[in-house]
Parts: structure tokens; C-alpha cells; sequence
């Protein structure tokens, strides 16, 4: 057996369970187009009174809508959490559990590591959960109900690896919740850098700022995925 044949055999995500429900989840998601032409109307509608999308498409609104990673994003994050053996993962849009799936078998492949899920919408938590239970990766994932800033709050370090994926206005908030917890040469990704370039400029200089202590660069990987290394809190030189 080749070297690439035996690493397929033994890594999660090539497990039969997992690649049934990622087939099956990204086939379901598939038909996401038709659900927003259905809530482009009102989106429309709240552009005209001058609202933001997010007080437009609020979470109810988009609850039986996947927006899922890309397979190819969701290999990216397998390996990225493989190459740091990264244990201890948090998830910021949970959504059905596709992008969580990827994270949860890196974490099992790297020794028992977890990912800590958010996703304020309780149908599509119940539906994650169940989804992670079906990939037989139940065990590597405490996926929590409700609103990130809340349920992320406890969090302990050491943070390996950070994905952000839900709201757009959250992502800066919870990142400086969250980086008291991250571990030196953690990673931070985030999804939609240059679909949402405007609500996330905010988020995107601060990244970029090495006084914030990361290094950071936004990947031309689908609709751009910015990724951040955190380097530890940067002292004044002289
Ligand atoms: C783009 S989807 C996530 C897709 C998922 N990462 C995947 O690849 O399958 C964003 C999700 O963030 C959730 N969300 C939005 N605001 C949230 C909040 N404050 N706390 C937790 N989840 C939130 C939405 O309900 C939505 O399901």
C-alpha cells in the first residue's frame, strides 16, 4: 500500500461515516440558492430603510440555510488543524455541523482534541449535534446553544485554532474575548473576507496590526479566508 493510500485509511475524515454525511450534507446544501431567493425580497426591502444585513437576515430568517465551507475549505481546515495538532478548536457558526465535522476529526486525529461549536439557531444545533453523531464524532465536539459572546465565555487555555464563520459584526468582539486564551502560534481563520470586505474592515485592520499580536494574511480561497498566526502579547521596543 502506497504511503497516501495508508494516511487515507487511518484518518478520520476518510472514515465511511464521516464521508456519508459530508455527502450527504453538502448535496443538501447544495440547494441553499433557492432559500436565499426566497429571503432576497426582504433583504432588498431592509437595504432601502438603510438596515444592515445582519439586523435584515437574522439568524431565524436564515435557519433552514446551510452556507456552508466548500469541500475543498473544509480539507483546509482539516489539515491546517492537523498541522498544528491542534486540540483544543473553537467554532464560531456552527450552522448543521459540515465545517465542524472537518474540525472534529482533526481534533480526534490529533489524540482526543475537541471542538467547541456555537450556533444561536436551536434547529440547527439539534440538527448539528445529530449530524456529528452520524459522523461518529459525537464524542469530539460540545457544540453550545446560543449566542457565541455568551456561550464562549468560559473557554480555557490553551486555544490551538480559532474558526470564525458566523455573524460578520461578532467576529471582532469575540476575537479579543478569545484571545487571552489562545496559545502562542495559534491560528486564527475566517471565513468571508471579501464578500463582507466592508463589514469586516474593522476586524481586518485590527488582524493586521502587529501591536495586536498576530500575523496575519486574507488567502484568495473562495470568497477569501483570512489567516492569523498569534504570536503572544508584543512588548514596546525601544
Ligand atoms: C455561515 S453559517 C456557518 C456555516 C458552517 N460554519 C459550515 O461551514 O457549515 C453562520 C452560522 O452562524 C450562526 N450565528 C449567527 N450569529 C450567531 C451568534 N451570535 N452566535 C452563534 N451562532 C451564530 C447562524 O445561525 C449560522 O448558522
Amino acid at each position: 500500500m502506497s504511503r497516501a493510500a495508508a494516511s487515507r485509511t487511518e484518518s478520520s475524515l476518510h472514515s465511511e461515516p464521516v464521508q456519508r454525511t459530508l455527502r450527504r450534507l453538502h448535496a443538501a446544501a447544495a440547494g441553499d440558492w433557492k432559500k436565499f431567493l426566497g429571503i432576497t425580497p426582504r433583504y432588498l426591502a431592509g437595504l432601502v430603510m438603510g438596515k444592515k444585513m445582519h439586523e435584515t437576515i437574522t439568524p431565524a430568517v436564515a435557519r433552514d440555510i446551510y452556507m456552508p465551507v466548500s469541500p475543498a475549505k473544509g480539507e483546509f481546515l482539516y489539515i491546517t488543524a492537523r498541522a498544528i495538532g491542534a486540540r483544543n478548536i473553537i467554532e464560531f457558526g456552527t450552522s448543521f455541523g459540515i465545517s465542524t465535522i472537518y474540525l472534529a476529526a482533526a481534533a480526534k486525529d490529533n489524540g482526543g482534541g475537541r471542538v467547541t461549536g456555537s450556533e444561536i439557531e436551536p434547529a440547527k444545533h439539534a440538527q448539528a449535534v445529530a449530524n456529528l453523531a452520524a459522523a461518529g464524532l459525537g464524542d469530539s465536539v460540545d457544540i453550545r446553544l446560543g449566542d457565541a459572546l455568551q456561550t464562549l465565555r468560559d473557554i480555557t487555555a490553551p486555544v490551538d485554532l480559532v474558526f470564525m464563520d458566523g455573524w460578520k459584526v461578532l467576529y471582532l468582539p469575540l476575537l479579543k474575548q478569545l484571545k487571552p486564551v489562545l496559545r502562542p502560534g495559534a491560528v486564527v481563520l475566517a471565513d468571508n473576507m471579501s464578500g463582507f470586505r466592508k463589514s469586516l474592515a474593522d476586524f481586518s485592520d485590527y488582524l493586521l496590526s502587529e501591536r495586536n499580536g498576530f500575523h496575519a494574511v486574507t488567502l484568495e480561497f473562495g470568497d477569501g479566508l483570512a489567516y492569523a498566526v498569534y504570536l503572544g502579547e508584543q512588548t514596546e521596543s525601544a
